[in-house]
């Protein structure tokens, strides 16, 4: 079919489009409207339909395959390779759904899920889809300050972790941080559901843990049927950083979400029932929401799920599971490619990976080296493809299930159906209709299906943060520069806001420079996202000490940088933790006090600080730079 016609019939339209689409998915009751843009930016899909998105995930495939593989949990940590038919992930979500209800969670409630990649977790996720339950994800790698603030605004009734994760073999223990967090929470929640792994020890707090194999145990033959809910209903929310020092609450939707997802893995990713995905994200994350769990289950297909790192045994191991379960479509990020890439290439030739149709890349910027080692080492295309939490799946890619097209390298490609990208100029707010012209990346609302419905419980913030209005057109910002060439391909600049982008990871500056200023020798901090020829970008942190004294000693500069790791470790996770401290007398400010973050970039990066009238004290950049050089 001809992309371009598809493409324009998506946005002129919108409601024959997308009714088709909705026939990818099982619906309970009928919609009676495709969409509601009656309160403009924000839109309702699908009003009027009920459905599951769990029934989709799982039930709806019992009739034709059973006993076909649905989830496929792979440990390198704990060597364990467990395979679940959808027969036995039903059974094992509807015990979870069980322990959950019994737990006092209904329809509506939160549930909060700190874990490790185990299969419980999947269970988890689906449990609550299924009983209606909103479930909130939080990245373990995420530590007791950054937990506890997400507590706080989901205020889940229950939360489902486990006593450790796994890295190199060595036990990452959760369950301390976790009491730590309910401890700084204001809100607390009723219940703790522990898996308990046998890898840290811990004692269960009295009335608030319960232990999930005695509670299975009990529910080893309960059915639990799914709960219909509206379409509208809230699926999930999953926390994303921004410019402010408080995480949003991304909010999705069921049915649109559940209809982009398949749509999605039909045009994009090109997944059929019976196939083998692989993604090698974490559920913490929204590609580990979209295309471990939901989207290849919704497909049909089973879900590769692991545990581990790419290199442990050895470089080989995600290629060996390639082989072994056949994977025709597989989902990575540019940083893991660049750490295969230091591995042994015949790592690659050892495996037969001729089942593979492609492998996608998303998450950041994939630059051309990489994308040229990988493509040529596997001798499989290569996709890119452009998204954002907010938006739940590809903005921007190549759809060659719709009509095959040439990738570009450096572009993730056009842009996808359902989506009307435009390229804004920052100042005027004028549409760039030109080739090659850069702008901000926006998107005319109403946003398609499967995008965020709001801000968890705060329209205004959700409107405020990512929506302008002009000429009665409402734009989405993706807080991304772009270009566009002339054939419509584009190409992703970086972000317009304070977001930086460390292996794939997102993460808020003023979050990590809230954490650093709470060490008592720190007066001010600033922190900037720098390029990394590994992770893409590292977290540098200028601070200026509140005492000084004793600090032209190395070792002891050296000292206070170790305390202030330590410190954004304990609060916000290994996962923020900045590259480098140092420390300066002043930063660099306008005269008004703003801080000229872009100029203190470029010079932690090398760069020319391009225009510098406005700067109060000029030596403050110096400084950077005479850091920067002598590091
Ligand atoms: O800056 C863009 C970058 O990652 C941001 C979104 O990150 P996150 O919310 O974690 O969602 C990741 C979903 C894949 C974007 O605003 N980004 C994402 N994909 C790409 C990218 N930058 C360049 N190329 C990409 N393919």
């Amino acid at each position: 079919m001809d992309f371009q016609a598809f493409h324009r019939r998506s946005i002129e339209e919108p409601e024959a489009f997308w009714a088709e689409q909705a026939k990818l998915i099982d619906w309970q009751k009928p919609f009676e409207q495709v969409r509601d843009y009656s309160r403009p930016p924000l839109v309702d899909w699908f009003v009027g339909g009920q459905t599951n998105l769990c029934h989709n995930a799982v039930d709806r495939h019992l009739k034709t395959q059973a006993d076909a593989k649905a989830l496929i949990w792979v440990s390198t940590e704990v060597d364990k390779e467990v395979v679940y038919s959808f027969r036995e992930l039903h059974a094992e979500v509807q015990r979870m759904a069980a322990m959950l209800l019994e737990l006092g969670v209904g329809k509506g409630d939160r549930v909060l899920i700190y874990m490790p990649m185990i299969a419980e977790a999947c269970f988890a996720m689906l449990a609550c889809a299924r009983i209606g339950a909103i479930h909130s994800v939080v990245f373990g790698g995420f530590a007791s300050h950054s937990l506890a603030s997400r507590i706080d605004n989901a205020t889940p009734k229950v939360i489902v972790s486990a006593d450790a994760g796994s890295r190199s073999g060595k036990s990452v223990p959760y369950k301390g941080l976790l009491d730590e967090a309910i401890q700084l929470a204001t809100h607390k929640p009723a219940k703790v559901l522990m898996v308990n792994r046998g890898l840290a020890p811990y004692t269960p707090v009295a009335g608030r843990d319960e232990d999930y194999a005695a509670l299975r145990a009990k529910h080893m033959d309960t059915q639990v049927p799914c709960t219909w809910v509206e379409a509208t209903h809230p699926s999930y929310t999953l926390y994303t950083s921004g410019t402010t020092g408080t995480p949003k609450g991304v909010q999705r939707d069921t049915g649109g979400y559940a209809v982009a997802l398949a749509a999605s893995m039909k045009h994009i990713f090109l997944g059929k029932p019976g196939e083998t995905y692989f993604s090698t994200s974490d559920i913490g994350w929204v590609v580990g929401h979209s295309y471990i769990i939901y989207g290849p289950l919704i497909a049909g297909m089973a879900t590769i799920m692991y545990e581990g790192l790419p290199t442990r045994p050895d470089g080989g191991i995600w290629w060996s599971l390639v082989e072994k379960y056949k994977v025709t479509s597989m989902f990575s990020a540019p940083t893991a490619v660049r750490v295969l890439k230091k591995q042994d290439p015949a790592y690659l030739k050892k495996y037969d990976l001729s089942s593979l149709r492609a492998l996608f890349l998303a998450g950041e910027p994939l630059d051309e080296p990489t994308a040229k080692w990988i493509a040529d080492a596997l001798g499989r295309p290569i996709i890119d493809n452009y998204w954002q939490t907010e938006t739940g799946w590809p903005i921007l890619t190549i759809c060659n299930g719709i009509e095959p097209a040439p990738s570009k390298f450096g572009s993730p490609g056009k842009a996808v159906y359902g989506y009307d990208v435009k390229l804004v100029n920052e100042s005027t707010g004028e549409e760039m209709k030109g080739a090659d012209e850069k702008g901000v990346v926006m998107i005319e609302g109403p946003l398609p299906p499967g995008c965020m419905q709001t801000v968890w419980q705060d329209d205004a913030r959700f409107v405020k943060t990512y929506w302008t209005q002009a000429n009665g057109r409402w734009l989405y910002s993706t807080f991304d520069w772009g270009i566009r060439d002339q054939d419509g391909y584009y190409f992703i600049l970086g972000r317009t806001d304070d977001v930086i982008n460390v292996a794939g990871h997102r993460l808020g500056t003023r979050e990590i420079e809230e954490s650093i200023s709470s060490h008592p020798n720190v007066a001010e901090v600033a922190v900037v996202g720098v390029a990394d020829n590994l992770k893409g970008q590292v977290a540098m942190a200028f601070a200026i000490p509140k005492d000084a004294s004793g600090l032209d000693d190395p070792a002891a500069r050296l000292k206070l940088e170790g305390e202030i790791m330590k410190v954004v470790d304990g609060q916000l996770g290994a996962v923020a933790r900045p590259s480098r401290v140092l420390f300066v007398t002043a930063l660099p400010k306008t005269r008004s006090g703003k801080l000229l973050r872009r100029a203190l970039q470029a010079v932690a990066e090398g760069r020319d600080p391009g225009d510098l009238t406005t700067i109060e004290d000029p030596s403050a950049l110096q400084q950077v730079k005479a850091l920067v050089a002598a590091k």
